[in-house]
């Protein structure tokens, strides 16, 4: 018997060795000739730098985006520069960071991450910052099922409205106190946008004091969840992301101490407040009260998730609701209040479509000249300026030209959206250039705002929903106009374009 089995497993063991043996060579021809045929392809034009550092010192400026716009200009849309010790393609033009996003996606889909932002990511536990892998996947899903997909989105719809509410009669008590004041939007809008980040991730809003770090015992108010979790964050992380071994790797082992004390000190301060309230919802749920939310849906998830990665995502989707979607509508009050031409035919139009009744997102679709508005303000103050850095992890080609594997690669969404070839007059603000029957009026990748491929955001959808009625509400129901010497106020801060000012502006109401 024993003998019997023998000969069939031999020949069959050698076959099976063979066949690998074939597939081997087979692969690795394959392999070594795509690497050659992409060897064969021009390398990138280059941006000259200096020995050692490339061109480091000419990033001193805080907003690279910037320099790498004007660079595009001399060197054309793809280029690349050195930082340090590495090699960074940039990508300038929509149609080569499309091809980037979409078609080559399988080869730089991958994060390369800063050592501050791999602390701050927990080392990659969030959809936006993991590297394009089976967790990336999965994690998206869970994003999309719970929250920010459409059906999310429709259960979700109250909190908009409330969003919506308590901000027009926030802005209608402060004109009526103070009619002569300006309002500083920021202010009101920031803390209901917050407000409705935790809202819809918890499910509820977080009131009752919350015992934070075996220390403090605050109201939710006094502790001022908001600062500590994103503003901190936001603030420390523009000014401490950059550390200088990232640009050399080789000297990694020397420390930074400063830099990684301050770094792991907002990581500190950031977690004991993320566990406590996410003990506060396991005590819900053990009490046998689950909410239908991407909270209790995270902790039901156990057995593909740690705590720490259930921290993060929910911290994740807490920051990036009230960062980006605060930068866009702020920018488009902003250039509303600029330019009164622009803000009275956003006028005309809500009158004859809505008449006497409230802008709502179901009005959206009969709006254009809104979402026009809403596209024009992402185009011009994107609020990802940058995507965050890709690097490809095997040979490819970008362009027409060759990307050799370990390259990073910046898309620089600022420059697809400020280019003077895809562009007309880039840098005006001017709505009506979405009205062109080429683009179709609902779809939400006109610019590259929000990326493309399998990493295009999936808060896009969340970004329009709050944003657009909100600014409709807000242009039905006031005048705005600057307060004097805001036009001039266009500095931004931060990782996304953040106004450094908060926008203030005069409201008259039209009625
Ligand atoms: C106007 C608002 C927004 C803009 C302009 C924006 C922009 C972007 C950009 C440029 C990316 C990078 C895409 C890439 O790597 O190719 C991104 C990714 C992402 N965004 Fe947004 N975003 C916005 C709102 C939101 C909101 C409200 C959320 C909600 C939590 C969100 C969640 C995400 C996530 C999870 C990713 C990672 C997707 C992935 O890596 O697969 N975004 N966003």
């Amino acid at each position: 018997m024993e003998f019997q089995a023998m000969t069939f497993a031999i020949p069959f063991a050698l076959a099976a060795v063979s066949w690998l043996f074939l597939y081997y060579i087979r692969v690795s021809y394959f392999t070594n000739n795509n690497k050659s045929a992409y060897a064969k392809l021009p390398p990138v034009p280059v941006v000259p730098g200096l020995p050692v550092i490339g061109n480091l010192l000419q990033l001193k400026e805080k907003k690279p985006y910037k320099t790498f716009t004007s660079w595009a200009e001399e060197y054309g849309p793809i280029y690349s520069i050195r930082t340090g010790a590495c090699t960074m393609v940039v990508l300038n033009s929509s149609q080569v960071a499309k091809w980037a996003m979409v078609t080559t996606y399988s080869s730089i889909s991958n994060r390369k991450l800063s050592s501050a932002l791999k602390i701050l990511s927990a080392d990659q536990c969030m959809v936006a910052l993991s590297d394009y892998n089976d967790f990336h996947k999965m994690i998206k899903r869970y994003i999309r099922a719970n929250l920010l997909g459409s059906r999310a989105q429709k259960r979700l719809r109250t909190n908009r409205d409330t969003l919506r509410a308590n901000v027009l009669s926030q802005s209608k008590s402060h004109v009526k106190n103070s009619p002569l004041e300006a309002v500083n939007f920021t202010r009101v809008f920031e803390s209901e946008l917050f407000g409705l980040a935790v809202k819809q991730v918890y499910g509820n809003d977080i009131e009752d004091p919350i015992y934070v770090g075996g220390t403090w015992c605050y109201t939710f108010k006094k502790l001022d969840f908001s600062g500590l979790v994103v503003r901190d964050i936001l603030d420390g992380g523009n000014r401490w992301l950059i550390d200088w071994r990232d640009f050399f790797p080789y000297l990694r082992c020397i420390l930074n101490k400063t830099l990684e004390t301050k770094i792991q000190r907002l990581h500190s301060r950031r977690k004991p407040v993320m566990t406590a309230l996410i003990n506060e919802q396991k005590k819900r749920i053990a009490s046998g009260e689950e909410i239908n939310c991407y909270m209790d849906f995270l902790l039901s998830e156990g057995r593909t998730l740690t705590m720490d990665q259930i921290t993060m995502l929910v911290w994740e989707t807490v920051i990036e609701t009230s960062d980006t979607i605060m930068v866009t509508t702020e920018w488009a009050m902003y250039e509303i209040a600029k330019n009164p031409k622009q803000q009275d035919r956003l006028y005309q139009e809500i009158q004859k479509v809505c008449g006497s009744e409230m802008v709502s997102e179901e009005h959206l679709s009969q709006l254009p000249y809104l979402t026009a508005v809403f596209h024009e303000t992402l185009r011009k103050h994107s609020p990802a300026a940058l995507v965050p850095l890709r690097y490809a992890h095997e040979d490819t080609q970008l362009g027409g030209y060759y990307i050799p594997a370990g390259t990073e690669i910046a898309i620089n969404i600022y420059g697809c959206n400020m280019n003077k070839h895809q562009w007309e007059s880039p840098d005006e603000w001017k709505p009506e250039r979405f009205l062109d029957p080429k683009y179709d009026p609902m779809d939400l990748y006109k610019t590259m705002a929000f990326g493309a491929g399998k990493r295009v955001c999936v808060g896009s959808l969340q970004g329009m929903l709050i944003a657009c009625p909100t600014i409709g509400r807000l242009v039905q129901e006031f005048e705005w106009k600057l307060r004097a010497g805001e036009e001039e106020n266009v500095d931004t801060v931060g990782l996304t374009t953040h106004k450094r000012d908060p926008m203030h502006a005069i409201l008259k109401p039209r009625s």
